[in-house]
């Protein structure tokens, strides 16, 4: 199986990428990390880049250039699908064109509901009853494209933003592979 040269884009803390260099380490999943691209010279996921040796790059969206840059690097590598992983900045129309229907975003709200930041809080004013991630394309709209998968679970009346944050993030790490596997499982 040919494995997809795949740019995983973050942030953040980056358990998500760990998630997804650890899967991609399985000869039968469908893509490889070949490049780690974060906007945060200080996001701590970059060390998992760092430990699994995956090229890794920071660039900021300060330098008007960055976009381009983006551009540069995802050919350098000559990769073929995005994973927006906690990458918390909006994707170019121009870099959404180039790869229609290869970026996928992962969203900790079951969507079309809670778009956006602040989702745990937004849940809770909202006396949600279900919460859960989502795994979507990216269009040109914030969080709009298609859904891929969703994971879903029941909340609790003594839920807090922490409580969600981390049963949802334990459904993301399952939902992210088994996106990604639904995906190429034609290919
Ligand atoms: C995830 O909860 C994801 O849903 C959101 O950002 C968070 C990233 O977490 N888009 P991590 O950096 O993968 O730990």
């Amino acid at each position: 199986m040919v494995k997809r040269k795949t740019c995983v884009f973050i942030s953040g803390k980056g358990t998500n990428l760990k998630n997804l260099i650890s899967q991609s380490r399985d000869s039968s999943f469908p893509i490889i990390i070949s490049l780690v691209i974060s906007n945060n010279k200080k996001a701590d996921g970059l060390k998992f880049a760092k430990k699994y040796k995956i090229p890794n790059i920071c660039i900021s969206t300060n330098n008007r250039l960055y976009e381009n840059e983006i551009l540069l690097n995802l050919k350098k590598y000559n990769i073929t699908f995005i994973c927006l992983a906690g990458y918390m900045k909006i994707i170019s129309n121009k870099l959404i064109k180039k790869y229609q229907k290869k970026i996928i975003n992962i969203h900790p709200s079951l969507l079309p509901k809670f778009k956006g930041l602040n989702t745990f809080a937004k849940m809770i004013k909202n006396k949600e009853k279900k919460a859960g991630c989502t795994v979507h394309y990216v269009n040109e709209k914030l969080d709009g494209g298609n859904n891929i998968i969703q994971k879903i679970f029941f909340t609790k009346s003594d839920d807090n933003e922490l409580k969600l944050k981390t049963k949802t993030q334990k459904l993301e790490y399952r939902a992210f592979p088994e996106a990604i596997i639904k995906i190429f499982r034609y290919f």
